[in-house]
């Protein structure tokens, strides 16, 4: 397995839209692996592909508390296919946007249809940290970071922070 570099916006390749995996086979798995030890060094709950820089519809999170057995999920080309009506607001962060939090509102449960790690069909129903992580990693494969839910004077501060950070050289980034 291998640690890879995680992109902070802003940049370009974090709004793109990904493209889905024709199937998962041992370089999509490899890929899931990677990104799952990436994620646990960061640390972090979930990551998605195209945050180390890879334009594929693959995600993987892992709600655990630090304290719990590790529960790693890896999905390949996610599906919302059914949300509540029921909203919820979130503190989110992300490990593209380090050190930056904001509430953000979805709906609090989700039913996710996905490809596992072995390449068969799975489905989840999801509440609670787990809804909130599944939604924000699906918006990662279509170019959206949580920072496009809420306002765009918050939003402009936050991104002008990180670049500034950036030129800084006070983050990690690529
Ligand atoms: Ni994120």
């Amino acid at each position: 397995m291998a640690i890879l570099p995680i992109i902070v916006a802003p940049d370009p390749r974090l709004k793109l839209t990904c493209a889905p995996v024709p199937k998962v086979d041992a370089a999509v798995a490899r890929l899931m692996d990677d990104m799952l030890e990436s994620m646990y060094a960061a640390p972090g709950i979930g990551l998605a592909a195209p945050q180390v820089g890879v334009l594929k519809r693959v995600i993987v999170i892992d709600t655990a508390k630090p304290a719990e057995e590790p529960r790693p999920i890896r999905l390949a080309n996610p599906e919302l296919v059914a949300t509540s009506e029921e909203l919820k607001s979130w503190d989110e962060g992300c490990l593209s946007l380090p050190e930056h939090y904001a509430e953000v509102v979805r709906p609090s449960r989700v039913a996710v249809r996905y490809l596992d790690e072995h390449n068969r069909k799975q489905e989840v129903e999801a509440d609670s940290v787990l809804a909130v992580c599944l939604q924000h990693e699906m918006d990662h494969l279509d170019g959206i970071l949580f920072v496009d839910h809420v306002s765009a004077l918050k939003r402009n501060m936050i991104l002008r922070k990180l670049r500034k950070a950036k030129k800084l050289g006070t983050l990690a980034a690529e």
